[in-house]
């Protein structure tokens, strides 16, 4: 036995070393963990199991067979993160550049099935060259496999890629597909295409920044909703987004005691709206000065910033926020802002995480841009999101809401539950310049004073609609509230709806505008 014990605990050594400490000693030199630390780093201490680590390959194309090592090029197993059960796979750059083939691919398929079992998020870790070339169709099989069960996966358990060095090739799909995407600054780098390829195709010279790091992907392909600055950085904010997910579909997200009273009225809040209306204001402090302990996780932090989403907690339970930001584009809703909302609306609905709204929008973007980008088909996205989702949602008006902008942002209409206005709340067709121009465009072209008829025009519209009233007549609106109270009353309104209950006709699958 103690031979054997002897053996075993050799055989570990070995398993543990991955591709050899010279290689080792490379990635240290760059700054960079190895897969297995990654995993140590990411997981509660001593909780980390390791599965199906002595796998290798059993490939002899182009002399592979001379290159066989444990595990593969992938660190499996699963472990515990704030006491909560998540499957992992690290991709180990030190073995055959982390490249997949067959027995690699098998490795993550075996975590990701047992991950939808046991109705536990699923975390990859991406470090790869890609492909394995030696292993040809086997390679490619093995990605298929991966990509169809992150799409049987998508609702049921949260899944989050982490791009921690090179993910090239087909191989983004699989991030492509999953919820959230990290990378860290400067050392990841994402793209379909690789640089000396689209030099050969396209005559053209671009850096593997600028064509797939963080600040490309993060800001303007919003490919990537998180930048860490470094490994570590990023692994702890993976570890702060899952304190407010649920385990699966089935389960509730984790509720945190927080000291923060519920009745909780910040007086900033009652003059954070400026009495002129074209001026911005900080949506992100009137955020801060309404969910519990001032802290939101802000999504998608860099990209399409006329639209703030991102994750807080009301009396300690996960809410998704969505809040137009009138310090961008004053709020409008674009392309990119459509997409980037609606996206974050259904991985809320997905996962029992009920939705809060604070709407200050003048409209949809105009412009030919817009049109020849499709923003009929994008903002019905955001429209689709917010009508299919069944979770409770709640809607703060605190200043313009216009047009077809106004019954997107979760309007009454679209089966918003609770409705509540600011004072300052604006509701109408259009603001007051256009819509005088529209309806009065005769008389203002005939008048003798043209300009003092048209400032008279402007205040009869701003009394008629630039306040809640009439909306809240019609019952569009359940309450006007002091923007002070909307704490204790959006709590409140999330307590009535714990138990909400509705279900959406029965289909195979609804036919997003996609
Ligand atoms: C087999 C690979 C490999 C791959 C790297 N290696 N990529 N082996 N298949 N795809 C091996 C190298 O031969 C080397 O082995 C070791 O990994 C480290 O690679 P280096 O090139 O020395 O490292 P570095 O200089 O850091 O460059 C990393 C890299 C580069 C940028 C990732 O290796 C690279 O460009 N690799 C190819 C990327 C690629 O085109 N992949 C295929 C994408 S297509 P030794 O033994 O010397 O240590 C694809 C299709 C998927 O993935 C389709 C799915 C549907």
């Amino acid at each position: 036995m103690k031979n054997k014990i002897k053996d075993l605990r050799k055989l570990r050594e070995l398993k543990n070393v991955g591709g050899g400490e010279d290689k080792i000693k490379k990635r240290h030199s760059q700054g960079k963990m190895t897969a297995r630390e990654r995993v140590d780093y990411f997981f509660d201490p001593g909780t980390f199991v390791e599965l199906q680590g002595y796998v290798q390959h059993r490939s002899s194309n182009f002399g592979l067979e001379k290159k066989k090592f444990y595990g593969d090029g992938v660190i499996t197993g699963f472990g515990k993160v704030d006491d909560r059960i998540v499957y992992v796979y690290s991709q180990d750059f030190t073995i055959l550049g982390g490249s997949l083939g067959e027995m690699h691919a098998k490795k993550v398929v075996n975590v990701m099935d047992l991950a939808m079992k046991a109705g536990a998020p699923m975390v990859g870790i991406n470090d790869s060259g890609g492909a394995r070339i030696q292993e040809g169709i086997s390679s490619l099989a093995g990605y298929g496999d991966i990509f169809y069960r992150n799409t049987m996966a998508s609702g049921v358990i949260p899944q989050i890629s982490v791009i921690l060095g090179p993910c090239a090739g087909g191989a983004v799909y699989s991030p492509g597909i999953t919820d959230f995407i990290f990378q860290t600054d400067k050392t990841s780098h994402l793209f379909v295409t690789g640089p000396e390829v689209i030099k050969a195709v396209n005559k053209e010279e671009v850096s593997f920044d600028d064509l797939g790091g963080a600040e490309t992907h993060s800001a303007i392909s919003g490919v990537t909703h998180f930048v860490g600055t470094d490994e570590k950085d990023t692994l702890d904010k993976v570890k702060e987004l899952l304190s407010y997910l649920p385990s699966s579909n089935l389960h509730e997200p984790p509720r945190e005691m927080t000291e923060d009273p519920y009745d909780r009225m910040d007086d900033k809040l009652n003059e954070i709206v400026p009495v002129n209306p074209n001026k911005p204001y900080n949506i992100k402090t009137l955020i801060e000065l309404v969910v519990d302990d001032g802290k939101f996780l802000e999504v998608h932090k860099n990209y399409a910033q006329n639209i703030v989403v991102g994750f807080a907690r009301m009396d300690g339970k996960s809410v998704g926020i969505i809040a137009n930001n009138p310090g961008v584009f004053a709020g409008t809703l674009d392309v990119n802002a459509s997409v980037k909302a609606a996206r974050f609306i259904r991985f809320c609905d997905s996962f029992n995480i009920p939705l809060i709204s604070f709407v200050d929008v003048p409209g949809f973007l105009p412009g030919k841009d817009q049109e020849q980008l499709g923003i009929i088909k994008h903002g019905a996205k955001l429209l689709y999101a917010y009508s299919e989702a069944t979770v409770p949602k709640l809607t703060v008006i605190t200043r313009k809401s216009y047009g077809g902008a106004y019954i997107v942002m979760s309007s009454k209409h679209l089966g918003a539950d609770i409705v509540l206005a600011w004072p300052t709340a604006e509701i109408a067709v259009m603001g007051p310049q256009g819509a005088i121009n529209v309806i009065f465009r005769k008389d203002l072209s005939t008048a003798e004073q043209p300009e003092s008829l048209r400032e008279r025009l402007i205040q009869e519209y701003k009394d008629k609609f630039a306040n809640p009233k009439e909306p809240a007549a019609f019952g569009y609106i359940d309450d006007i509230i002091m923007p002070v109270e909307t704490r204790p009353l959006l709590i409140k309104a999330l307590e009535s709806l714990e138990n909400k209950s509705l279900s959406i006709p029965r289909k195979k699958h609804g036919n997003i505008p996609l």
